[in-house]
């Protein structure tokens, strides 16, 4: 694989079940953290490391995404005619971010299958996977740091986070060994979905970010459903296993699982608290609170 990573697939087509009821109508992706749906820090993590082309994988009831980016003719009409300059380029910035395409995967089958969708958009170039749920606070960008491997290893590459604990059964669990030069690159042989932590055999956990080999998506193709009728992603990924390299990366930074409540919470404060406008201000509420 020598190819340059351009495309970028955001698999955003789940139920998002475990934020009803705020996701009855809304998408889960366009829950807000601070002020910014939480797919558009994805977006701006993607084209910070180089994607050229965003693909997102949507459903029934997701058309609020493809509102987000597009112009808003009557809003940016009316913010121009009251002089709201910098609101207008608040809202014309999320419509010009980026070239965005979109796939409709017509039933939730699982991850691998939402990946799947994108196979004709990526054709036959190593992409990258973005799951806009994990939003990552990381400089440079958890992708580019990603890519960065790719771009050395020549294999494809999982971000992961080391996981002390019970906590580990929550994930996807890589095997393999730790890199001889670089700590942080894990040489992977084999991953274990979900494993209770007396068979995790490492304790580097799967996250939602990846660089993956165009072959991954005849494997797909060929992937059966596995546990509740979906396609795992990383069934796809084991199979890809055999036959090339795969890296896990330990990634410099942090991650937050805004796909759950209490993940989207730790991310409010932690974000809230970095603003400029208002970050000081928020820091002395907290502190006044007799917690
Ligand atoms: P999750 O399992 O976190 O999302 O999938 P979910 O199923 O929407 O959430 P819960 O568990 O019911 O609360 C990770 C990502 O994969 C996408 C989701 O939209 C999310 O961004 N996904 C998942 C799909 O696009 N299609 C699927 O069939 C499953």
């Amino acid at each position: 694989m020598s190819k340059r990573v351009r495309k970028a697939v955001f698999p955003a087509a789940g139920l998002g079940t475990r934020f009803l009821p705020a996701t009855k109508v809304i998408p889960k992706e366009m829950l807000a953290l601070v002020d910014k749906p939480i797919i558009q820090y994805g977006v701006e993590e993607a084209i910070a490391s180089g994607i050229e082309h965003i693909i997102i994988i949507t459903g029934r009831g997701k058309g609020a995404m493809e509102d987000h980016f597009d112009h808003s003719f009557e809003l940016d009409a009316m913010l121009e005619k009251r002089g709201k300059r910098d609101l207008l380029a608040v809202s014309r910035n999320a419509a010009s971010l980026a070239r965005i395409s979109y796939a409709r995967q017509k039933e939730p089958l699982g991850l691998g299958h939402a990946v799947l969708c994108a196979k004709e958009l990526v054709g036959d170039e190593p992409f990258a996977v973005i799951l806009p749920d994990d939003v990552i606070d990381a400089q440079p960008p958890c992708l580019k740091q990603l890519i960065g491997v790719f771009e050395e290893k020549g294999g494809s590459v999982l971000a992961t986070m080391t996981i002390e604990g019970p906590g580990i059964s929550a994930y996807g669990v890589l095997a393999g060994s730790q890199d001889r030069k670089n700590p942080r690159i894990y040489n992977c042989t084999g991953m274990v979905e979900k494993p209770k932590l007396e068979d995790a055999p490492s304790k580097q956990a799967i996250i939602g970010r990846y660089v993956l080999s165009p072959r991954v998506f005849e494997l797909l193709e060929q992937t059966k459903p596995g546990a509740g009728g979906e396609i795992q992603l990383t069934d796809g990924i084991k199979a890809l296993l055999k036959e090339e390299k795969v890296f896990g990366y330990t990634f410099a930074g942090k991650r937050y699982d805004a796909g759950d409540k209490f993940g989207m919470l730790q991310a409010t404060v932690e974000f809230a608290l970095k603003r400029p406008e208002f970050g000081e201000r928020f820091r002395s509420y907290l502190k006044g609170l007799n917690l």
